[in-house]
């Protein structure tokens, strides 16, 4: 378990963290999300006692990183895997880690294995590809067997083979009753790997909620519709428009997308007005969607219109006419 509270970083005029807090649970794999510069890094650096807070704290099950005895037995991080001397070999950079922590040899090859990397294993690191970089820093993290892993963008500079390799992994990780906590700008891989997510903009907390409440909360009513006859496909669409908080867009094959009704409120409506459907769904929101609409509001809510900060939360205005 992670405890963070009222965690804050300030450097200089920058605002990294803002009152951050949240919990990372045991036996799920949280997802913290952000866009770049929302502050995951310095956040995930002060749990691990790299950075101290300018406010607040970050408890590693109930303790400070620097009051833990043997670090390595109890949180396991990758932060930055390429942070290895280039000219030590990928097992002896682990058999280091492993002495300085009192950890027997025999898990280096074990933990190498896991990561697979035996082959590699005796080759200098700086020959190693981003890929296996990575693989390294998640061999360091899972060294000490520790109950918890906090890993900085582990999928990036990834194959798709080996996103899946991490997914299974941090999965198979919080099975097995660890606290797994995830970074990402990624908003597709964290929907299929995380469990919980806890979504940051500009340091602040937008979110911290289940995967599955993320998505409902977020999924505001749309739905697509095809009607064959374009005249009643106008109907249709005039009938729509009436109502404030509707949008209707038709593509050139005459399928309707409506924002603001369910499938249901369209198929009773079009019963009604004697439509003939060939086709009728509710839309199901992404994460990406869900996450672009949390922080462009959240955009919206801390520049309060006075700011002329245009990297806010670093998102992308909502585009299409939602509201
Ligand atoms: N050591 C540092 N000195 C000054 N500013 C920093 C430092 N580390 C991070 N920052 C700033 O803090 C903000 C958050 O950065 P970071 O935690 O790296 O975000 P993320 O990991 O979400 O991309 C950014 O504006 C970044 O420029
Ligand atoms: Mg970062």
């Amino acid at each position: 378990m992670i405890t963070v509270r009222g965690l804050t970083k300030r450097y200089g005029d920058t605002l990294a963290v803002d009152e951050l807090t949240f919990d990372v649970r045991a036996g799920r794999v949280t997802g913290f999300l952000g866009p770049n510069g929302a502050g995951k890094s310095t956040t995930m650096r002060m749990i691990l006692g790299l950075d101290h807070p300018s406010r607040g704290r970050a408890l590693i099950a109930g303790r400070p990183y620097a009051d833990l005895r043997r670090p390595l037995c109890s949180v396991g991080a990758m932060l930055d895997a390429r942070a290895v001397h280039p000219a030590r070999s990928g097992r002896t950079h682990l058999v280091a880690q492993a002495r300085a922590n009192g950890i027997p040899v025999r898990r280096v090859d074990e933990v190498l294995e896991k990561v697979g990397l035996t082959k590699a294993a005796r080759r200098p690191a700086g020959t190693y590809s981003l890929g296996m970089s990575g693989r390294l820093g998640v061999a360091g993290a899972l060294l000490g067997d520790p109950p918890v892993l906090v890993l900085d963008e582990p999928v990036n500079g990834l194959d798709p083979d080996g996103v899946r390799w991490i997914r299974r992994l941090v999965r198979d990780q919080a099975a097995e009753g660890r606290t797994v906590f995830l970074s990402s700008h990624l908003m597709s891989e964290m929907q299929l790997t995380a469990d919980h997510l806890v979504v940051i903009g500009r340091g602040r907390l937008l979110s911290d909620t289940s995967m599955t409440e993320f998505l409902a909360a977020a999924s505001s009513a749309s739905a697509r519709a095809v009607v064959p006859d374009p005249e009643e496909r106008a109907t249709l669409v005039r009938r729509l428009m009436t109502a404030d908080g509707v949008s209707v867009e038709t593509s050139a094959s005459g399928e309707l997308t409506v924002e603001g009704r369910t499938a249901a409120e369209i198929g009773d409506l079009a019963h009604h007005c004697r439509v003939r459907l060939h086709q009728l769904s509710d839309v199901r929101v992404s994460l990406e969607q869900a996450y672009m609409d949390l922080t462009a509001r959240s955009v919206e809510y801390t520049t309060g219109g006075s700011s002329t900060d245009t990297t806010a939360a670093g998102a992308a205005p909502n585009e299409g006419g939602r509201q």
